[in-house]
């Protein structure tokens, strides 16, 4: 059902021979006082359109030859499917041209940019051919979960944002004041609430947006980014590390099949690993995966990373462990096995090895790290209570959650998967700041 005479370009090969009309913006233009080329846009693709002098009135041409970039317009003209017009294997011969709203002096031209002047005009770079793409990855990852997670006995339960208490920490609580003088944050996971749900429905999932209020000024952090967060009551670790498996398979496998040409042509991005993402992931204890880096440590011989490639075991993984450790694999890796120390208080111990929690990341390759982090949940009340101690939490504001073990507590597990980090690694991009509309990070709170 269309609401809207005009076509979008998206639809264009529909109608080739045909009279239509676009609504859109010049992307840019080029061409003389006899021809003029218009690169059109209008938010689902880009058609070249060839107005000759000839073709439109006096005034139409002389006025379209002086719009400028970004310039809002209603196109008409006859579409010519042409294999090697730019953009979309057709071109539309232009009849006549309205100027809705002229643009001057758009501020992000042709030449290059530096990162700081784009995301300070986010809300006009978000027009561009790479960051369209980018985020059209994004909502195709976005349905490609929610499919994949309803598809297979997950129901959608969602999550609080305000919470009285940590999920993941107390020191990246973004806090705020509540009506009757008590903290309130901003929810940094929405496990806790998922571990309710699962009890009352079997298996769910929450997907919205957490906040953490790290300090940190790396190509994988955003102080608000979207995770996704399935939880399943009676699922075991291993049975958890299959469900990320195939999870992660069926959207990569979407995503590809979706986009795999317009990732190689407008990002440059090289499927193979990718691709390769569909077979069997690798599986690796954390002692192994220890061993592996203390390996690269010893053989490195810049002194500045041989410094960052020190860990003992014990430690967590720095971004550097991970991106060398990821480069031995041409697939996910799932780390799995932490030490319990450096992990939430809600893990489960491995059994006759209480230093050693039933924890799992999920690396991904080509240096971009961690994706997914999730594991079995503690299932034993006692066990519960001396580690929300030990982690310097108030029993008083998780009763609720101890409840949870208290009246029919089962084993559980589940996962959280970053979708800004997944969707740089699928587009092959360095920096998560292009992956969500509008980035919070430490240094910018605007657009
Ligand atoms: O490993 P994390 O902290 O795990 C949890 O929050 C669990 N409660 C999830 C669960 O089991 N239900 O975070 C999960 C994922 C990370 O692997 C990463 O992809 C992403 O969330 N993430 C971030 N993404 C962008 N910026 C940040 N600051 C992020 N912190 C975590
Ligand atoms: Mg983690």
């Amino acid at each position: 059902m269309t609401t809207q005479q005009h076509i979008r370009i998206s639809d264009i090969a529909n109608h080739a021979g045909k009279e239509v009309t676009l609504k859109g913006w010049l992307a840019n233009r080029r061409g003389s006082g006899k021809i003029q080329f218009l690169h059109l846009r209008d938010g689902t693709g880009y058609i070249q359109g060839v107005m000759g002098v000839q073709d439109v009135d006096e005034d139409t041409f002389a006025k379209v030859k002086k719009t400028g970039q970004e310039a809002s317009v209603i196109v008409t003209g006859i579409v010519n499917k042409e294999e090697r017009a730019p953009y979309c294997g057709h071109e539309l011969h232009v009849k006549a041209v309205e100027v809705v709203g002229d643009s001057a002096e758009y501020p992000i031209a042709k030449k290059a940019h530096g990162d700081a002047f784009l995301m300070d005009n986010r809300h006009l770079w978000l027009r561009s051919r790479r960051q369209n793409l980018i985020l059209r990855v994004r909502a195709t990852l976005v349905k490609a979960i929610r499919d994949y997670l309803d598809d297979n006995g997950f129901l959608l339960v969602d999550s609080p944002i305000f919470t009285p208490n940590a999920c993941e920490g107390t020191s990246t609580l973004f806090e705020t004041e509540w009506f009757d003088g008590r903290s309130a944050y901003l929810s940094q996971s929405g496990q806790l609430y998922q571990e309710a749900t699962a009890m009352a429905f079997g298996k769910t999932y929450c997907f919205g947006p957490t906040f953490r209020a790290e300090k940190s000024k790396t190509r994988r952090h955003l102080n608000e980014f979207w995770m996704v967060e399935p939880e399943a009551a009676f699922m075991t670790l291993e049975e958890d590390m299959d469900l990320m498996e195939n999870f992660l398979q069926s959207i990569i496998k979407t995503a590809i099949e979706k986009h795999g040409d317009e990732l190689e042509s407008i990002l440059e991005r090289d499927l193979t690993h990718l691709k390769a993402a569909t077979e069997p992931f690798y599986r690796l204890h954390y002692d192994e995966a220890i061993e592996k880096i203390q390996e690269l440590h010893a053989k490195e011989e810049n002194p500045e990373v041989k410094k960052l490639l020190a860990i003992e075991w014990g430690s967590d993984f720095g971004s550097r462990h991970e991106t060398e450790l990821t480069k031995l694999y041409d697939r996910p890796v799932m780390v799995y096995g932490f030490p319990s120390q450096i992990k939430a208080f809600y893990f489960k111990k491995w059994d006759g090895r209480p230093e050693v929690s039933r924890s799992v990341d999920v690396l991904a390759p080509e240096g971009y790290g961690e994706i997914i982090g999730g594991g079995e949940r503690e299932p034993s009340l006692e066990n519960l209570i001396s580690e929300i101690e030990q982690h310097g939490l108030d029993q008083k504001d998780v009763e609720w959650y101890l409840d949870l073990r208290r009246y029919g507590s089962v084993p559980h597990a589940g996962f959280g998967l970053g979708l800004e980090r997944t969707v740089a690694w699928v587009c092959g991009i360095s920096h998560v700041r292009e992956t969500i509309p509008f980035a919070r990070t430490l240094d910018r709170l605007n657009p």
